[in-house]
């Protein structure tokens, strides 16, 4: 085998195992969580509602309505069938890797606001909130609209 090939079959290697290992990632993710008879549309919303429970708290400096959002977004359910059936067969794979990246990004970002809040640093808190704003809205630039099927 010359340099090159190696070096191709070697790549080639490497990705496939990488791929694999984030598919089996994104199926733990899932697993790990409880599990909620809803659809993933309908998970958004309550992820929609924590985000106001966020900010509202912020801005009312309400240290108990801005737990009560953070606590949602720790610890929410997983739909009621795996998220990634609402996709095209093409951006399955992509979703998976965004769904993984994000949970572990919106739990990094609600304990930065988590912890401007227990130092009544309401400035920093609301600073913190806009990262998680920024993590939302990374993921619908890409794929909220190639959503292709309701979840049944
Ligand atoms: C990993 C990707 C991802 C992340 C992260 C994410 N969303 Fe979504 N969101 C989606 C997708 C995909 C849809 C479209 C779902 C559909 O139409 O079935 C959606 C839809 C929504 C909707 C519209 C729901 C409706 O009834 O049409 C809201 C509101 C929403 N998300 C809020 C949020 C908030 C708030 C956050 C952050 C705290 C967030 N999302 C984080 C992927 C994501």
């Amino acid at each position: 085998m010359k340099k090159n090939q190696f070096a191709v079959a070697l790549l080639g290697a490497v990705l496939s195992v990488s791929l694999f290992a984030e598919e089996k990632t994104a199926e733990e993710l899932v697993k790990s969580m409880k599990k909620e008879d809803i659809t993933y549309r309908q998970l958004m919303n309550g992820m929609a509602m924590a985000k106001n429970n966020i900010d509202n708290g912020i801005i009312g400096m309400n240290k108990m309505l801005v737990n009560r959002g953070i606590d949602f977004i720790r610890t929410h359910p997983a739909p009621r069938a795996k998220p990634w059936v609402i996709m095209g067969k093409d951006d399955q794979e992509g979703f998976k890797s965004m769904l993984v990246f994000y949970d572990k990004k919106m739990d990094e970002d609600v304990e930065a606001i988590e912890k401007a809040v227990n130092k009544k640093d309401w400035q920093k808190a609301l600073e913190a909130s806009n990262e998680l704003s920024n993590s939302c809205l990374s993921c619908h630039v890409v794929y909220k609209d190639k959503v292709q099927y309701i979840m049944e």
